[in-house]
């Protein structure tokens, strides 16, 4: 069957697809400094140049950030069969602390981990390794039949990691070139490490950064301690008063447009017995220490929630330093759910902080990202053959789960372009992703790369 052959071909080609994903992440697409733009544009290079060699037509499009790669291939429109649209993203995550790592996170290499191999470098798993399983998929079967499964068009963003600024004008822009009838986002996980599992609702995202300015110079704490303000007392007490005692965020306004759990996903939930006291256990913890009323799943899935990410100011450094400083600064994200409005949020939070700044102090706000919360719908076919083709090659059946990350597209495949989105992937919850020593189980790569053929051989 032909399908086998394909699947022997993936095997074989093993070697020679890892030294292909090396190539990539040796290139340090790091989309939210600046610094690294030159090579954002070399991974989108990199990206356009492998999917020629698979027979593509591809583009590098400019954007006023980083470049979209989007590239048509496989049978002409009319041809009979699905027209899939596959998204990934080749931008990752700063590498800080490096001091953290191991090794060079640009310099990949196969090392032993807690379930055989594993591929090490920044990106390796969010999403470099995982957007390659699919281009993998389709170098096999091209190997194999001699042309591309069905009609397929690839985007691939180089913002995600940084709020995907460009995206919504672009979708607009090239709306037409990207419509196709179902679109397939490899940028999830597995669900506890070995089932294959279907993303059916993700978090969204707001990102806001706080200044607190007081003297308008750093001061000798014990020349003025006493009389000048603290921007760092200021800032510390309003992050404090972020949550109340139970959990509950005190932001007027913050759970509008929050919805309760579907009950019928809510018994779906239930049913997949996750285990908090691993998933806490596995780093470190062992208290639950969301809402107190909601279940753990509640809280990393369907919940909103509000963290601080980041605060500077004063002297952190080596030793000690009695200073007084002028400015404090914290970075703060909210993850969102249901109908919760991102730009009203932002209205309601900087409105709420600017009521608790004394006068003689000042503050100023600087905006990270916004997308709303994403609910998929799982009427479409290919939802049900990715359910096979994930059940027969990880001998498991797969769930369907929340995400709470955020990824902004997801949702406005269905609102820009009007098509159904299904989000799979084969991350391990302890893949380190945008921490120090980020891996992809060998494992993973290799048998999501059969998993997208078992589900093209499904699909055409
Ligand atoms: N791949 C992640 C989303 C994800 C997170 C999937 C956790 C599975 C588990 C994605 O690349 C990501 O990290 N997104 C950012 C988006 C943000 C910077 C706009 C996120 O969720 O923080
Ligand atoms: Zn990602």
């Amino acid at each position: 069957m032909s399908l086998d052959a394909v699947l022997a071909r993936i095997d074989q080609d093993q070697p020679a697809a890892l030294d292909r994903l090396f190539d990539l992440l040796r290139i340090p697409s790091i989309s939210t400094d600046p610094a690294f733009k030159p090579d954002c544009a070399r991974a989108a290079d990199w990206l356009v140049a492998d999917l020629e060699g698979l027979g593509f037509t591809a583009r590098a499009h400019e954007t006023p950030g980083h470049p979209m790669v989007v590239a048509q291939g496989g049978p002409v429109a009319g041809a009979g069969g699905p027209h899939l649209l596959f998204y990934g993203h080749y931008d990752v995550q700063p590498v800080d602390p490096l001091d953290l790592w191991d090794r060079d996170p640009f310099d990949p290499q196969v090392q032993d981990g807690p379930r055989g191999p594993v591929i090490r470098a920044r990106g390796a798993s969010d999403d470099k390794g995982q957007l390659m399983t699919f281009l993998e998929a389709l170098r096999a079967w091209k190997a194999v039949h001699g042309t591309l499964p069905c009609r397929l068009t690839i985007l691939l963003e180089g913002e995600e990691e940084s709020g995907s600024p460009s995206l919504i004008p672009f979708l607009q822009a090239h709306a037409a070139e990207l419509k196709a009838d179902v679109a397939l986002i490899c940028d999830t996980g597995l669900f506890q490490d070995t089932a294959p599992a279907i993303v059916t609702m993700l978090r969204g995202l707001l990102g806001e950064e706080i200044v607190i300015r007081a003297a308008n110079k750093d001061l000798h704490s014990g020349m003025f301690g006493g009389l000048a303000r603290n921007p760092i007392h200021v800032l510390s007490k309003i992050l404090a008063g972020l949550h109340d005692e139970t959990g509950r965020v005190q932001v007027p306004g913050f759970y509008d447009g929050v919805t309760e759990l579907p009950d019928a996903i809510r018994a779906q939930w239930q049913n997949l017995a996750f285990d908090h006291a691993k998933f806490l256990g596995d780093v470190g913890l062992s208290i639950p220490a969301g809402e107190q009323d909601r279940t753990p799943l509640e809280m990393i899935w369907s919940r909103p929630t509000a963290e601080v990410n980041g605060i500077s100011g004063g002297y952190a450094g080596d030793g000690f330093k009695t200073v007084l400083p002028g400015e404090a600064r914290a970075k703060v994200s909210f993850r969102l759910v249901g109908q919760q409005d991102p730009e009203a949020l932002r209205i309601a939070f900087r409105d709420w902080v600017r009521a608790q700044v004394p006068a003689d102090c000042s503050v100023s706000f600087a905006e990270h990202g916004a997308s709303p919360a994403g609910v998929m719908q799982i009427t479409h076919p290919a939802f049900e053959a990715a359910r096979a083709a994930l059940a027969a090659e990880w001998g498991r059946p797969a769930a369907y789960v929340g995400c709470g990350g955020s990824i902004p597209i997801a949702g406005y495949f269905k609102t820009h372009l009007g098509m159904d989105a299904m989000l799979l992937g084969f991350g391990r919850d302890d893949d380190q992703i945008h921490s120090p020593n980020e891996k992809y189980d060998v494992e993973c790569f290799h048998k999501g790369i059969r998993s997208w053929a078992r589900l093209l051989a499904q699909l055409t």
